[in-house]
């Protein structure tokens, strides 16, 4: 059952696909509390847990510390980081009653889950304009089903977006692409992506490419897909300041820009310099932006990565000339210690600074809106942005898409990346823990930065974080600029590297299935194990493990120096140990706890009883794999249901796409 309470006058983010009739008076759970802006409080039992709330920091249960959906770019988050790259507004109570909890409104929302008084949930904002959404049902998965049909379908990606992808930011001439390609082809490891950062545009210039490097961008894609791979281009929110740059001189022309109070452009310091931001919540401006892609998607390109959308800035000139001014007053004092900490503090927060987004504004249908109160929404805009182009321009075909920041919605139209992380193993437990939790909110096709995107990741991080990735729907090795190089051959014993994303290729088109299934259904990918098995207090409070699909166990090692790890199961499952030199056959461990070795080329598995997955022949790209030719493990006289279609059509329910197989 699903309930719908209004205050003032929302913001139409879309977020929600069907008309709840709006509730009047108390709600069926917790109270709204009077005052300013919102407030709404529940008390909980001393042992409910709380799920949700997408890309964040901390476990898969929520209880006990405080968030704030408050888009932003933060690299180096920890363990006390109260907001990332997305905003995802959804909880769910899990106790005596399971609840979902959705607050649709884009502006900072904070979650003090248990965190200022440990048995009060307090959700609160300046902002007393939203929807708030009460779903009541018998269980969590089906509290999380009946969100995801409010939100509508999860966004699907061609097949090929299930291969493997190396990324590094750095990459700039046609030479670095080749070598990669050179490198995993000549070592036989798969791949079917190489992603462009920002190095292949001319100046940082959206939807350009470097005419030095490129002189023929058409040609150089095409011997890219003559070799089966797939070249992405990042495109970033920021667009360029530069007169004779289409784009921008567009843009300013048909008032498609944000602006500041007097409706001038707002002007942003981000990757190419001086910016503008495309107005991406005003339809108008947001078909314009849209339109672009085709200048690359013309050129052959089939997916895209969009960054910076929080949207990121490093400074702006108003907070540029207050920083400035106050370096000029220090440097004025004979002895400028009276404030050690002032200049540090001032250059640190002259980016993302939210004095600049309330200078910040949007023109939506004749209203102008200040930034501030629908900052969650840009991301969401510009992956909406592109995706309604792409279907536009071929609307029978799908297309990679998938963005750094987003609002529940945006999972319609593309994926997510987890944004920058670190080469931590903290941050390798972290994006096991997200993954359910964006499941929870609509975002499927999801993953990380394998092996970590900031400072110098380790061999054994790296096969660790790549042994979870052979799981994620996004498999990509990406790293930021000047750290250690993490491609497989930058390494000694790059076999186990083969090894390991061998596996991912093995399980294609088990994962490919569960995933569409999953996505048809409105289900989730990654549950935690408390969903399946809800009576089980070890279960409840497993945080390293996932449930994969109605069928497995995931349970990555993501400890260094660790030959192995202690994995608990519920119930009696069969080991299927993927990966090392291919000896170790499947064995049945009773429930209960084991520790189990997992060398550094392995990959554990474990399948539910009564189940069986298929695994395929790897091959060297998606293409590469024959779906006709799958070996079934698991349990005797199981059976799989298997989807594999043409690979980016989207005529899923097409009969042909769905064949029982028998173990
Ligand atoms: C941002 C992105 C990162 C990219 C870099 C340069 O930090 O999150 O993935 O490599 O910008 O474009």
């Amino acid at each position: 059952m699903i309930y719908r309470y209004r205050f003032g006058r929302p913001f139409p983010t879309e977020a929600v696909m069907r008309d709840i009739p709006v509730s009047q008076g108390e709600p069926v759970y917790g109270s709204f509390e009077p005052g300013q802006g919102f407030s709404f409080k529940v008390r909980m039992d001393a042992r409910d847990a709380i799920y949700g709330l997408g890309e964040n920091v901390r476990g898969i249960n929520k209880r006990g510390f405080e968030y704030i959906s408050d888009a932003s770019d933060d690299p180096f988050h920890y363990e006390t980081t109260r907001s990332l790259y997305g905003a995802h507004n959804f909880i769910l109570v899990s106790g005596e009653r399971s609840v979902g909890l959705f607050f649709d409104q884009p502006a900072r929302m904070t979650f003090d889950l248990g965190y200022s008084k440990q048995d009060t949930i307090h959700i609160y904002s300046e902002s007393g304009n939203l929807d708030v959404y009460m779903i009541e049902a018998e269980c969590e998965e089906k509290v999380v089903r009946e969100f995801r049909q409010l939100i509508g379908r999860s966004y699907i990606p061609p097949r090929f977006a299930f291969g493997y992808g190396q990324s590094r930011w750095g990459y700039k001439t046609p030479e670095d692409f080749r070598e990669v390609v050179r490198e995993h082809r000549q070592a036989h490891v798969p791949l079917d992506m190489v992603y462009m950062d920002i190095d292949y545009m001319d100046h940082f210039k959206d939807f350009t490419v470097d005419p030095v490097n490129f002189p023929d961008f058409p040609a150089f894609v095409k011997e890219m897909k003559e070799q089966h791979i797939q070249l992405v281009p990042i495109i970033d929110a920021g667009v360029k300041i530069e007169p004779g740059y289409d784009v921008y001189e567009e843009g300013v022309e048909q008032g498609f820009f944000c602006t500041y109070e007097d409706d001038s452009c707002f002007t942003a310091c981000v990757w190419p310099g001086y910016t503008h931001f495309p107005d991406i919540l005003n339809p108008l401006a947001r078909a314009w932006f849209g339109s672009y892609y085709k200048r690359l998607t013309d050129a052959g390109i089939e997916g895209f990565w969009n960054d910076m959308c929080e949207p990121a800035i490093f400074f702006t000139p108003e907070e540029l000339k207050k920083t400035r001014a106050a370096m000029k007053e220090s440097l004025d004092l004979d002895e400028p210690v009276s404030q050690p900490q002032r200049i540090a503090d001032l250059v640190r927060s002259m980016s993302n600074n939210h004095a600049d987004y309330r200078r910040m504004f949007h023109h939506v249908n004749g209203e102008r809106i200040c930034h501030e109160d629908v900052h969650n929404l840009f991301g969401y805009g510009m992956t909406r942005a592109a995706g309604e182009a792409f279907e536009r321009d071929e609307p029978e075909k799908r297309r990679l898409m998938f963005s750094r920041s987003s609002y529940i919605g945006a999972h319609r139209y593309g994926g997510i990346w987890m944004g920058d992380n670190m080469s931590w193993w903290s941050h390798l437990r972290m994006n096991l823990a997200m993954l359910p939790s964006l499941n929870m909110c609509g975002f499927l096709y999801t993953g990380a930065d394998l092996a970590g995107f900031g400072a110098d990741t380790t061999r054994d991080l790296a096969l660790r974080w790549l042994a979870l990735g052979v799981f994620t729907p996004l498999m990509r090795n990406h790293s930021c600029n000047g750290t250690r190089r993490q491609e497989f051959y930058r390494f000694e014993g790059t076999d186990d590297f083969r090894t390991v994303i061998r596996v991912r290729y093995q399980l294609l088109p088990y994962l490919y299935s569960t995933f569409v299934k999953a996505a048809l259904e409105d289900r989730m990918m990654f549950k935690p194990l408390a969903f399946d098995y809800p009576g089980d207090p070890i279960a409840r409070e497993c945080e390293d493990q996932l449930m994969l699909g109605d069928e497995c166990m995931i349970t990555p090692v993501v400890q260094q120096n660790a030959f192995g790890r202690v994995v608990y199961l519920p119930e009696e499952m069969m080991l299927v140990m993927l990966g090392g030199d291919g000896t170790k056959a499947s064995r049945i461990l009773p429930a209960g706890h084991h520790y189990i070795e997992v060398e550094l080329n392995e990959v554990p598995l474990f399948v539910r009883p009564g189940k069986c997955i298929p695994l395929a022949e790897p091959g060297e790209y998606v293409d590469d794999i024959d779906a006709e030719d799958l070996t079934l493990v698991g349990y005797v006289g199981s059976t799989y249901e298997l989807f594999w279609d043409d690979g980016y059509g989207k005529n899923y329910e097409k009969e042909t796409n769905f064949r029982i197989m028998k173990m």
